[in-house]
Parts: C-alpha cells; structure tokens; sequence
C-alpha cells in the first residue's frame, strides 16, 4: 500500500466556480479513486486561496468585510466538490488558523536560512493572476501595458522582502534533469526549462499596499504574498510544521494537477521555496488545457462563463464528468459546446454502453428469471471476449500513470463496441428459442464483462458504475481493481436485478 497525496490548485473566492475549476477537480478525483481501487491510501486536497489583493477589492466592490466575503464564496467552492461527487478528503481554507501557523514558520525558515532580504520593488503588477510583470513580459494595448494574455498591470513601488530565487537556478535545472517525469506534459517540461535557462530574478515576496492577508512575521506592515500564502496549503494539510514519517510518505508520492496558467509557481517558485527550507520538491505535476466556450476565450467580461451546477443539474455528473475527461487530451485545450457535449454522451453512455446492458439484462431477466443460470467455468465459447476484459486493467494502469484519460476512456469504449459486436452476432433473442443453453452461455459471458465494466468505470462515472455493479449484486467489497480476474467471476445463482435505465438520451436538435 503506497501513501499518496492528490492536490487541485486551490481556488480564487473572488468569484463563482465555473467548468475550469470543476475540470481540475474531476481529474484529481479520477486519479485519487483510482489509487484507492489499487489499494493505496490516498490524500486529496483541494480548498480556497483567501487572500491577496484581488480578493480583498471583490470583497470591498460588494462592500462587504473580507472575511465575511471569503466565508460566503468559499461556500461554492465546497459544493463543488458535493455535486460533482469529489472524494477530497480535506477541504482548505487559507484563512484557518493552521493555515497561518504553517505559513509563517514557512517564512521564518526561509529567513533562518538566509533566503530572505529586504529592499524596495519597483515594477508591473498584475491583480488579476497576482502576479509580478517585468516591462520586458508585457505587450503594448494603446497606451498602456497589459500582460500576453491581456490582464490589466500596474506600476507598484513599495518596501518588500525578497525571496533569492535567483540563487536556485542551477539546482531546479538539475532537479528537472534527474526528474524528467516532474513536468507533465513534456511540451510544458520544456517550457519550464527554458524559462529557467534564461535566468531568475529574485522573487518579491511580500506586499503592503493593502490589508488582506498572513502578517510577515516581525514585521507587521507587510503580508506575505499571496502566492507565497497559497502554495504553502499543500504542506499544511499534511500538518506542517509537523514533519513526520506520514508527511514524508504522503509528500514523496504527491501529484499538483492544475492549469497551464499557473505553471511558473508550481514548477519553478514553488520547488526552490521548498529547497530553499531544506524539503524536496512534489513528486509530480500535471498542468492540463484550458477550454473555450464555442471557440471564445472563458472570462467573466465577455459573459460566457459555464456553471458546472447548471449542466450536472440538466444531465447529470457522470455525464459532466466523462465528457471532459474523454472529449480532450488533458494536455491540451479543449472546446466546450452543448452540442458536441450532448452528442457525446448520447453516442457513448446512452447508446453504447446504456443500451448494450440493458437488452442485455432485460432478455436474461425474461427468460432466466433473475439468476445466473451456469458457472462461468463451465462455459466453453467466446472466451477471448472475456479474456481482452481483463487484460484491460494493466492497459489502463499505463494510460493512467501518462495522464491518458481520454485514451483509457477509448480503450473501455472499443471494449464496449467489441460486446455490442458480439450481442448482434450471436442474436441471444433468437438464441433463446433454438438453444436455451447457449443462450444462457451468451448472456453470463456479458453480464461478467458488465461487472469487469463497472469496476473499471467507477473513477471515471462512479455513480453510475456503481449502479451497474448493483444490479449484479456485487458485494461492496468486491469492487477493487483487484477482484477483476477470472477466479472471482459472477457465480452461478447470482441475483440479477431487474434493468433500469442507465443513461437517458437527450434531445441533439438544440437551436
Ligand atoms: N488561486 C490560484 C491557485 C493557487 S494554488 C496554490 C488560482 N486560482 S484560480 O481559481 O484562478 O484557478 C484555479 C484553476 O482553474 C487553475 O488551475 C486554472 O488553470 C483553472 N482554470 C481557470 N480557467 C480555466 C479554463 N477556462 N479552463 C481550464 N481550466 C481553467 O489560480
């Protein structure tokens, strides 16, 4: 059993989730219940960054005080993580008190290192990605300069502390090249290098132009930046300052999965903090696509922002679910549409795999009754169905471990094709009037590669995974990826409960 912690990105209260957020979430979900169906122990975090200045002016916009603010929007946050069936197993709030207790020995274990000093920082500000500009990074709109992807920035000079980032150039290089799987995707690996390469300025780690964040402490006219603050969550949540036996196991094995945008502070920032207080480095991180709204970039501005609630209200989770993880690679950007999202789930869940269980289970209920009538061992035909069935599982694990959601998903669903296949060419409704018996053969072969279907879709569309090993009345124990092997096949007597729908088909002619 390997201790292994899963993190989102925690996310901004300064406004409402929409598909971005959820999208992370979902991928840490699959690979968290993945984990945990191998046996592993399995952390996930996720949670809400607090602070910093873009929240405090949402906050005073609504003139509202801030921490009534955070509590209130943190609130949607949390129930993102409800109705999209999330597993997290901790939900943090920068705002906690062992946020801040972590946060702060954090900083007096940079100063105590020499990692800190004090000067004056002069220079662009972004508050929209909390960021530090150099003139040389932005682009010209009109008069003024805007970011490459066309944030507002302003000209701060104000007191600050100074982190020496500059100081861990050659040592993150070295990490990345003894660590070649520590930058997923390998086009954002190379990304990272070479933003490295070309040099490190030291990092400005702390504000005091506003009110709204962890104190330095000592020093209580700045507050910590706020990405400084965020970062550091991972770490609390496994109870640092605390450094013990089970941080350390969680620690060695934990994967950051968040978007492309925020690449720089994971891969690079964040690495040389942690060295810089003598700890290592994440196992791994994961930085995904971004998706469009109808080929338009998502943003609050242009109006077309999609809420998550909306389309698992309309269609359902495991629908919103499988159509992100399956529509695109996750590397790359994807394309939102209620038209291709509908057509998707018709295609796949409602016809493929819905329909293929259902006139499987209804002809076995007719003329069967309820029972698994034969022992899988006895039965002599089409074996090789069954074998490809479990011989998917160690496929997978390597799709998984590459981050391939999508072609996992293609692979069960060629499987899935594969069973429909063999359904219509061995026609059991007919078989049921010349020979009983092959019929009975036909119908147990499918209904064991339902339970090895439903075992292995339970990280993807748990609850619907789950409502097809019901209906075979799979014990609950039974469900791990272990038990897909011939020797715990369905037994013969088994109870097979009456099909329900599985998956309703919606109507694709939408204006
Ligand atoms: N608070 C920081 C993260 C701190 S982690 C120590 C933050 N928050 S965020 O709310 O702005 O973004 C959270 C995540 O949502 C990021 O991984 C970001 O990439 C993702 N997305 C935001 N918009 C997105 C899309 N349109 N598409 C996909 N993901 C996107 O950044």
């Amino acid at each position: 059993m390997k201790k292994i912690l899963i993190t989102t990105p925690i996310y901004y209260v300064n406004d409402l989730p929409h598909i971005g957020h959820a999208y992370t979430s979902v991928i840490c979900d699959v690979l968290a219940r993945y984990n945990r169906l191998n046996g592993n122990s399995v952390k996930f975090l996720t949670g809400t960054d607090e602070h910093g200045q873009k929240v405090e002016n949402a906050a005073l916009k609504k003139n509202i005080d801030p921490l009534k603010f955070v509590n209130q929007v943190s609130q949607n946050f949390f129930k993102l993580t409800d109705f999209l069936n999330l597993t997290n197993t901790d939900f943090i709030r920068t705002t906690q008190n062992r946020h801040k207790t972590s946060v702060q020995f954090f900083w007096q274990r940079l100063v105590e290192n020499n990692q800190i000093y004090l000067a004056d920082y002069e220079g662009w500000y972004s508050i929209k990605d909390e960021c530090f500009f150099q003139e040389k990074e932005l682009v010209k709109n009109g008069n003024n300069f805007v970011t490459r992807d066309g944030s507002n920035v302003e000209k701060i000079k104000e007191e600050s502390y100074f982190f020496r980032l500059s100081n861990w150039q050659n040592n993150l290089l070295d990490f990345y090249e003894k660590n070649k799987d520590f930058i997923k995707p390998e086009s954002r690996r190379n990304e990272v290098i070479s933003f490295v390469k070309n040099g490190l300025k030291d990092l400005s780690i702390s504000r005091t132009s506003f009110k709204w964040g962890i104190k330095v402490p000592n020093d209580e006219k700045h507050l910590v930046y706020v990405w400084l603050d965020a970062l550091t969550n991972y770490i609390t949540a496994l109870n640092y300052p605390s450094v013990d036996q089970d941080f350390k196991e969680y620690w060695e094995n934990s994967t950051h999965i968040i978007g492309k945008d925020i690449l720089k502070f994971h891969a690079v920032y964040w690495p040389a903090m942690l060295m810089a207080v003598k700890l290592n480095p994440p196992r791994e991180i994961l930085a995904h696509g971004w998706w469009t709204n109808e080929g338009k970039k998502i943003s609050k501005s242009l109006g077309n922002t999609i809420d998550p609630k909306i389309l698992v209200d309309k269609f359902g989770a495991d629908q919103f679910r499988y159509f992100m993880l399956r529509e695109v690679p996750l590397g790359q950007d994807g394309d939102f549409s209620e038209k291709s999202f509908i057509k998707r789930i018709n295609s796949d869940l409602s016809n493929s795999l819905g329909n293929l269980i259902q006139r499987t289970l209804k002809l076995h209920f007719k003329h069967f009754e309820n029972k698994v009538q034969i022992s899988l061992h006895e039965i002599r035909i089409s074996q090789e169905i069954l074998d490809e069935g479990y011989s998917l599982f160690s496929t997978i694990d390597k799709n998984i471990e590459n981050f391939e959601y999508n072609k996992a998903l293609e692979k069960i669903w060629s499987y899935i094709d594969k069973l429909n296949q063999y359904i219509d060419k061995q026609e059991p409704w007919n078989l049921v009037k010349e020979d009983k018996t092959k019929a009975s053969e036909v119908l147990t072969l499918l209904i064991e590669s339902f339970r090895l279907i439903g075992i292995i879709l339970q990280p993807f569309t748990p609850e619907s995974a789950n409502k097809i090993l019901n209906l075979l009345n799979i014990d609950f124990k039974e469900r791990e990826f272990s038990f897909c092997r011939k020797e715990y096949c369905i037994s013969k007597g088994t109870i097979i409960n009456e099909p329900k729908s599985l998956f309703p088909r919606y109507n694709d002619q939408i204006s």
